[in-house]
């Protein structure tokens, strides 16, 4: 595809020094590294159209709350700047579908609506064509950097609650490469290791798609933070051997109520934390909330059987055979022992918590 060029990256993985920007503007394309490829490769594509950073989230290319948000505003920016309108009419017109096909991408992250709903807003401020141009791609490379302070902030706030010598479960990715760049929940791992603290993260695999093992145990790994990693399975068995100190999750949406919707097994490690007294904390920006959604509005993506069903060419379950392959649960706020965010951590009752500060 000639809008879908492969750049590539040369010399040794890695490099402390240099943060994985995993969507970034760049010669008024969005490029963004090809999850997918990951661990083995790091390969950043180039896109020039809307429709194909629409298919790239569906993909997965680009996953992770924050990260589709960002990356659907860029893909924005790509519609604003193709399209032929002569009259903002015409060019709301435009955006509306833009919008529409990028909102469908994927349901469950609240981040996606909040990204989307902020463009469309700047866009119906402005009357002149040039202008609604001008202030989408302005608002969408504003949204990228404040991704980056907001997730530093929020990780200087989480690291003052980690000791030394803690060993700190997460479960799929919630760093650098579901953000722009630094991460939520393995942002605030980041800035305890910055801070000196010794720390040893555990990593699931996070099965079915494997974020645990191809991107979190990658970027640790990366950014030179011990990590080890370990089967879904493993969790209670880990737990009840007093290995694990504390655990530390992202979150696609957070209700008014405090419901964590977050990566499928993200419950049943909560629940085994409350079984074994273990502090179950999550991280995410202040762009995760939805305040007005209740918790059976919510919609839970699923995805296709071939995720369970094939690794590769090779099948791993009869064919034919009824699936259900949900990507995402709900943790319930009594399972949760704080939420970090960029603001500060709000703690129990969150129903008053978050009112109050969010
Ligand atoms: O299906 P994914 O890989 O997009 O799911 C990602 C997660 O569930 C993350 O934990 C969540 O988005 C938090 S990202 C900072």
């Amino acid at each position: 595809m000639p809008h879908m060029k492969k750049g590539k990256i040369t010399g040794e993985l890695k490099n402390k020094s240099k943060d994985l920007m995993t969507v970034e503007w760049k010669n008024n394309q969005v490029v963004m590294i090809d999850q997918t490829k990951l661990p083995g490769k790091l390969v950043f594509l180039r896109y020039k159209k809307y429709e194909d950073v629409a298919r790239a989230i569906e993909r997965l290319i680009v996953r992770g709350a924050p990260a589709i948000g960002i990356a659907a505003a860029f893909g924005m920016s790509l519609a604003a700047i193709s399209s032929k309108a002569k009259t903002h009419t015409a060019l709301l017109r435009d955006l509306k579908i833009a919008y529409d096909r990028l909102r469908s991408t994927r349901p469950t992250a609240v981040n996606l609506a909040w990204a989307l709903d902020k463009i469309m807003s700047v866009a119906t401020s402005k009357t002149n064509v040039e202008d609604i141009k001008k202030s989408i791609l302005l608002s969408a490379l504003n949204m990228a950097t404040d991704d980056i302070t907001t997730n530093k902030k929020l990780g200087l706030n989480g690291a003052g609650i980690i000791g030394n010598d803690e060993v700190i479960l997460t479960h799929c990715n919630a760093g650098s490469l579901a953000t722009v760049t630094y991460g939520t929940a393995l942002g605030v791992l980041r800035a305890a290791n910055d801070m000196g603290k010794k720390i040893q993260v555990i990593a699931t695999e996070t099965r079915p798609v494997m974020q645990g093992s191809r991107l979190t145990a990658f970027e640790l790994d990366y950014y030179n933070i011990d990590v080890s990693l370990i089967p879904d399975t493993a969790v209670g068995y880990l737990m009840s051997k007093g290995k694990i100190n504390r655990v530390i999750v992202g979150a696609d949406r957070i209700l008014k109520t405090g419901h964590v919707y977050n990566k499928i097994g993200t419950y049943q490690v909560a629940a085994l934390s409350k079984r074994h007294n273990i502090p179950f904390y999550v991280a995410a920006p202040l762009s995760t909330f939805d305040l007005s959604s209740n918790v059976n509005e919510v919609v839970i993506e699923e995805r296709n059987k071939n995720e369970l069903m094939k690794m590769g060419n090779k099948l791993l379950a009869p064919k034919g055979i009824k699936v259900f392959n949900p990507a995402f649960d709900v943790t319930p706020p009594e399972l949760i022992t704080g939420i970090i965010t960029e603001k500060g951590i709000l703690m129990p009752p969150y129903e008053e918590s978050i009112a109050k500060n969010i």
